[in-house]
């Protein structure tokens, strides 16, 4: 039977996470699940916690849910640990997106200077659960939800020894998702996907239809019938024809940050005019979310969970536990070290693939080299993280004025400065290292 511990577990995802294991119980049979949470997140904690046992008692499953603020009596023997939590809870995040516009440039809370700040709040977090897990359950597999998902588990590869952490991100199930329902594709088809590229910017790298490739197909069905982005968390500037025909592969939605970069951030600008940001329209979804979750008599996840830009969590998560468990050697996108699989990425680095995975973790399939037009980005994005993982560790300032003004949508000394300073002085209480 199997034990899993949820660092984070007031989140609001929760109820994902507890439908994917009652629906896969009699291949994965989780016997206890812990919601870990600390006392900012209480409340939280309390609700969820409480909806989570309504929805196991009338699936009528015995997985017995605990919820304690005491991580470390969580850790003991566990089997999985997932992370899904955030430090600073969304008044941080609300900073990461709006700092940064002040001087013109766009937040965002994964792969921009926000996310460059999520990091350093959030690596320190993540090595003392690597410590505590070393001793109260070295054997476990660290799943881990929480972003920015890429630069987190760069940070784990390169700067401790332990090797079972799996970095994850719903974005490849709902790529896969677009790509079904753009060619129409049928229970009978067989589709597979192979997908590449580093956390919040990947791509559908090559796509078999039916034993055929169907990369030029998808490209020109999205040009007939229109193109739209499935993320919610994201807004939907349409790609023009002429961009698509040539440009040739469907990329994640993040990828308007960069090639629309203008256009988005004149609406980033419009939302955080209107106090919408969408830190601001999460924590107002949020607290609807929970308003829902205090009924005693709801016990099953509410639709209203689909607002938020994690759609497919639970899937992402639990098929992954359950391949690791059941040892399937199914496909699965998940973060983990290249070695080799895209050949032109360094072997040493955390990248986003199609993995087989085993009971020995994630096996990283080849799939070729990253096309021109997509890889000078992608290498910009890994230096800037790996840059931001050495700072999260020494606190270094010079070092992180230089990862700042490197990020793609920074590129300037002068504004990284000015955004650098003013949300070290912001975030100063979560940030140990500096
Ligand atoms: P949230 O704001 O609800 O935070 C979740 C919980 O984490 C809260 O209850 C909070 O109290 C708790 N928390 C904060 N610091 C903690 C700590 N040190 N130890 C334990 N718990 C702590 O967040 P959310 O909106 O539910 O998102 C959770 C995380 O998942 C975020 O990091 C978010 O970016 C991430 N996320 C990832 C993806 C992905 O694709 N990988 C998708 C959606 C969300
Ligand atoms: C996306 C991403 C996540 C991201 C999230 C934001 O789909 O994959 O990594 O952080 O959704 O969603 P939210 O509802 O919090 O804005
Ligand atoms: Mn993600
Ligand atoms: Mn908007």
């Amino acid at each position: 039977s199997v034990k899993i511990v949820t660092i984070g577990g007031g989140s609001s995802y929760t109820p994902e996470l507890i439908e994917g294991f009652i629906k896969r119980y009699d291949e994965l049979p989780v016997r206890e699940l812990w919601l870990v949470d600390i006392e900012e997140g209480k409340h939280k904690l309390e609700i969820v916690g409480n909806l989570a046992k309504r929805m196991v008692k009338k699936a009528g499953i015995p997985m017995k849910i605990y919820m304690t603020l005491d991580r470390q009596e969580a850790l003991k023997d566990a089997d999985f640990v997932t992370t899904q939590f955030r430090v600073g809870q969304l008044d941080a995040r609300e900073k990461d997106e709006l700092i940064p516009l002040k001087y013109g440039v766009i937040g965002q809370e994964t792969n921009g200077p926000g996310g460059m700040f999520k990091a350093l709040r959030t690596i320190p977090v993540i090595f003392d659960i690597i410590k505590d897990c070393e001793k109260l359950c070295p054997n476990a597999w660290i799943i881990s939800f929480t972003n920015p998902s890429g630069i987190n588990a760069e940070a784990v590869f390169r700067h401790t020894g332990w090797k079972k952490f799996i970095g994850l991100c719903n974005g490849p199930v709902n790529m896969i998702k677009d790509i079904e329902h753009i060619l129409n594709v049928q229970d009978n088809d067989e589709l597979d996907v192979k997908i590449g590229g580093i956390n919040h910017m990947i791509y559908a790298l090559d796509i078999t239809l039916n034993g055929e490739n169907a990369n030029r197909k998808l490209i020109d069905t999205m040009i007939d019938q229109g193109n739209s982005e499935s993320l919610k968390n994201i807004v939907d500037i349409p790609w023009s024809k002429e961009f698509l025909n040539s440009y040739g592969y469907l990329g994640i939605g993040y990828l308007r940050y960069y090639l629309q970069k203008q256009q988005m951030l004149e609406h980033c600008q419009e939302d955080a005019a209107k106090g919408q940001c969408r830190a601001q329209v999460v924590k107002k979804v949020e607290k609807e979310l929970f308003e829902k979750y205090k009924d005693e008599n709801l016990d099953v996840k509410p639709k209203e969970l689909e607002q938020r830009g994690g759609a497919y969590y639970s899937d992402a998560a639990c098929n992954l536990i359950s391949s690791l468990y059941n040892d399937k050697g199914d496909i699965q996108v998940v973060d983990t070290l290249n070695k080799g699989a895209i050949s032109n990425m360094p072997d040493d680095v955390v990248v986003e693939v199609s993995c087989k995975i085993t009971k020995d973790g994630p096996v990283p399939i080849p799939v070729g080299e990253l096309p021109l037009q997509t890889v000078g980005l992608i290498h910009q994005l890994k230096a800037f993280e790996i840059l931001t993982t050495n700072v999260a560790l020494s606190g270094n300032y010079d070092d992180a004025l230089v990862a700042m003004t490197i990020n793609p949508l920074v590129q300037s000394e002068i504004t990284a400065k000015k955004i650098l300073d003013e949300m070290l002085e912001t975030h100063k209480k979560y940030l140990p290292q500096f």
